[in-house]
């Protein structure tokens, strides 16, 4: 199958980034979200990235200038129409599964058959969304990294009834947008987060159990083990909700206390303190 036109669901940190990237790509595209002002918000973001990177030199003018006109955006949220007619999609709105899995059933409803069903959750059960949609043979997981347009990785999970055709096609998604993709079984967390989970709280309960303070802990794992980012900065980049829906599903899937949320993510994220997104997490952002 031939994929041209991607609709994006979600405008979020992710969803913006996935737009942006696929918009690059040169596929069209379009956003939607629960209302118009988020997608023109998230629209604008996305334009301003590419041309900060066209000033930079990163990419040429023209490049940047066509992803933008090949962008655009609906609130249309209740309805879905804009996609009715789209080759892909890709889901990226909030952690929860009840959410996403009405919008699958929505999506079965609303897609061409033979559109590519996608979701970029990071734990939830791709199996239940699959099965919401009404042709499970044609979802797929496809987990991008944060920010998208720097991290190539995708892990591109596949249930028992995703058929060989749909990992193909999901394959060729990737490789257009030049990414790296790795395969995966749908179980929570995947590779990524399983292991990224449990490190990030080990260094969330070595900072409130006073052992070390917050700079010292990620400036610990960026020069003493090479890690480009601290864990704690990373919690900040995910965001401490997403981070915590994450690791409420992988807990109740595995029911091992390492997936637990400590205490203090439960607190900043009940403060509003959400990471970069908000300027305040484990550390504060201008
Ligand atoms: N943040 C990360 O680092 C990261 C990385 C990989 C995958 N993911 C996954 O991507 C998805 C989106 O995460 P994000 O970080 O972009 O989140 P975000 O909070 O930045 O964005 C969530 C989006 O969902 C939309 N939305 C739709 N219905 C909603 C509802 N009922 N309640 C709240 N929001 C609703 C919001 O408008 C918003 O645009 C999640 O499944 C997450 O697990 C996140």
């Amino acid at each position: 199958m031939e994929f041209n036109k991607l609709g994006i669901i979600g405008s979020g940190l992710m969803g913006s980034g996935i737009a942006q990237v696929a918009a690059y790509s040169g596929f069209d595209v379009v956003l939607v979200d629960v209302d118009q002002q988020r997608v023109d918000t998230a629209i604008a973001n996305i334009a301003r990235r590419l041309e900060r990177e066209a000033e930079r030199g990163r990419v040429s003018k023209e490049d940047a200038q066509s992803a933008i006109e090949r962008l655009s955006g609906t609130g249309e949220w209740e309805t879905l129409q804009p996609l009715a007619n789209v080759d892909a999609v890709i889901e990226a709105v909030v952690e929860d599964l009840p959410v996403k899995a009405k919008l699958f059933e929505r999506l079965g409803q609303v897609t061409r058959p033979e559109a590519l069903l996608a979701s970029n959750t990071s734990s939830l059960p791709l199996s239940d969304l699959a099965a919401a949609s009404g042709r499970p043979e044609r979802v797929i997981g496809l987990h991008f990294f944060n920010p998208p347009w720097a991290l190539k990785l995708v892990e591109i999970v596949s249930t028992a009834s995703t058929t060989e055709e749909t990992l193909q096609d999901a394959l060729k998604l990737c490789e257009k947008m030049g990414r790296t993709p790795v395969q995966v079984k749908d179980t929570p967390g995947f590779i990524a987060n399983r292991l990224l989970v449990p490190f990030i709280f080990d260094a969330i309960h070595l900072l409130d159990s006073g052992v070390a303070n917050a700079e010292d802990i990620d400036m610990a794992c960026k020069v003493g083990l090479n890690h480009t980012m601290g864990p704690l900065a990373t919690a900040d980049l995910i965001g401490l909700d997403t981070l915590q829906l994450i690791a409420e599903s992988m807990f109740e899937e595995y029911g091992e206390p390492r997936f637990k949320a400590p205490t203090l993510l439960r607190r900043l994220v009940s403060l509003g303190h959400l990471g970069r997104k908000t300027g305040r997490g484990f550390f504060r952002y201008e």
